[in-house]
């Protein structure tokens, strides 16, 4: 009876547990008299009375209005609730963060000659939001003889739902040149992080992402430790859209640089719609059964590897991480190929002092300019050719924070009092508003007041 409070039209759920009050009443009462009294007709009509009575009051309980039972929406939501998957993204909606994080370090694995990764989970022991393939994290590491904490972002290199730990995987730097140190963060994690560390994380972030539910064929293209977001790509895309035609391409010098192969090929071993094709620049002897083909990844090559199932360049669309070089000569190949520069998606892992594209750019700011460093009492004259605001700051010993100084990550961001600025190549993260990106810009007017 309580199941018709689930049927929505009233004249049916009347009628259904009229149906359902006779049928018990009669059986109930036909029974007892069966036993009792088979042959006293007083008996039947009590049989029968009883039977119409409650069929009555069956049908005037199924006119009743539905208030007390739950809505529609409700009751999906409840049972929404109930199902593993749904109900971690629910939680998660409610788990995140603003500003930093604690997070232990459970698991520090070496996937290859210079990638390790890092499982970490909260300290707090709270449940941690899950995130779009492709977004990264932005760490603050305390590390001995800095003065101040060291910001750097990794992307998140794994993916599963509900989502209980993060997975950053990090390529140790060597030094640039002979005269400069080696990567700062990065030989840090290699060297000083083990499990059991504490590590501060900001929330999941970046619009490098996957839209999982489109159908378009998506093809990852990646080289060294470009890998990391296009797995979490190929992850969730396996998982939450398995009809979707994908191509995992990746580059490597050989096989004891190339990590995550064996990840890589479990997932196409789960999904026939991925495929696979691993590109060695310099193959040993004993990688023999480790890749594809030899040489560079390229424009062509991502030609031909569609053409084998029919694809067109412009039929597909692109998401490339990796090296700027690498990046660079993709795009250009692209772009002598005609594939539509809507199409290409990337993310460059920059980060370098010295590396910033702004410092030759010309400034519409022709003459001098004056910026004001408002917190730490500072005011400086800016010249064309002092690079961007960032730039300008390091070289007269203000160390503002930065991690990507490409406009990615935000970290950078730094409220304008007064005055404006200029982007010297467009922001990818959005700044709020009132703030601005000083890896990527510079004066526009002629003083500038930041609150830095
Ligand atoms: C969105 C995003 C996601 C990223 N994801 C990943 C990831 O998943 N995995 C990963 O490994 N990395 C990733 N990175 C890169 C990462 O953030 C760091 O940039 C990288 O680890 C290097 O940091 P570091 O502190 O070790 O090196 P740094 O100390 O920043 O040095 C980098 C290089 O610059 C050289 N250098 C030092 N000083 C100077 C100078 N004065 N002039 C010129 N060169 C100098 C060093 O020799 C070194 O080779 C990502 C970056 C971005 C922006
Ligand atoms: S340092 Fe990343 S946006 Fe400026």
């Amino acid at each position: 009876m309580v199941e018709t409070r689930k049927i929505n039209a009233s004249v049916t759920r009347s009628i259904t547990a009229a149906a359902a009050a006779l049928s018990i009443a009669t059986m109930v009462s036909g029974v007892i008299v069966g036993f009792v009294k088979p042959k006293d007709e007083a008996a039947h009509r009590f049989v029968l009375s009883t039977a119409l009575i409650s069929m009555g009051c069956g049908a005037a309980y199924g006119l009743l209005p539905r208030s007390k039972a739950p809505t529609a929406s409700a009751v999906s939501l409840s049972s929404v609730q109930s199902s593993p998957v749904q109900s971690s993204s629910l939680a998660s909606a409610n788990s995140s963060w603003t500003d930093w994080r604690n997070f232990v370090v459970v698991r520090k694995v070496k996937e290859s000659q210079d990638i390790t990764s890092f499982y970490l989970k909260p300290a707090d022991q709270a449940e941690i939001p899950n995130f779009q393939p492709g977004q990264f994290l932005t760490l603050k590491l305390e590390i001995p003889g800095q003065s101040k904490p060291t910001i750097r972002t990794y992307s998140l290199s794994d993916y599963a739902d509900p989502c209980e730990y993060y997975r950053l995987s990090i390529k140790r730097e060597p030094m640039a040149q002979p005269d400069l140190p080696p990567g700062l963060a990065s030989n840090f994690m290699h060297d000083q992080v083990q499990e059991g560390s504490v590590i501060q994380a900001k929330p999941p972030s970046g619009q490098f992402v996957l839209d999982v539910a489109k159908s378009l064929p998506a093809i990852f293209i990646s080289n060294g430790v470009g890998i990391t977001p296009l797995i979490s790509m190929a992850k969730a895309c396996s998982r939450l859209n398995p009809d979707r035609p994908l191509w995992f391409i990746h580059g490597a010098r050989d096989g004891s640089f190339h990590a995550f192969q064996d990840e890589v090929r479990e997932i196409a071993q789960q999904n026939p719609n991925l495929h696979l094709h691993f590109r060695y620049s310099r193959s040993r002897p004993d990688d023999q059964e480790r890749y594809h083909s030899m040489g560079y990844v390229d424009a062509k090559l991502i030609r031909e590897v569609l053409a084998l199932e029919g694809i067109g360049l412009d039929q597909a669309e692109y998401y490339l991480c990796g090296s700027p070089p690498f990046l660079q000569a993709l795009r250009d190949g692209f772009k002598t190929l005609r594939v539509p520069e809507e199409r290409v998606f990337f993310e460059v892992f920059g980060g370098a002092k010295g590396a910033s594209p702004a410092a030759e750019i010309p400034s519409s700011q022709g003459q001098g300019a004056e910026i004001v460093f408002a917190r730490s009492e500072v005011t400086l004259t800016w010249q064309p050719g002092d690079g961007t605001i960032l730039e300008f700051a390091e070289a007269h010993d203000l160390n503002p924070e930065y991690s990507c100084r490409q406009g990615i990550c935000l970290t950078c961001m730094c409220h304008l009092q007064s005055g404006e600025v200029e982007y010297v190549q467009p922001p990818v993260g959005t700044p709020k508003a009132g703030s601005v990106l000083i890896c990527i810009s510079q004066p526009k007017s002629n003083r500038v007041v930041l609150d830095l």
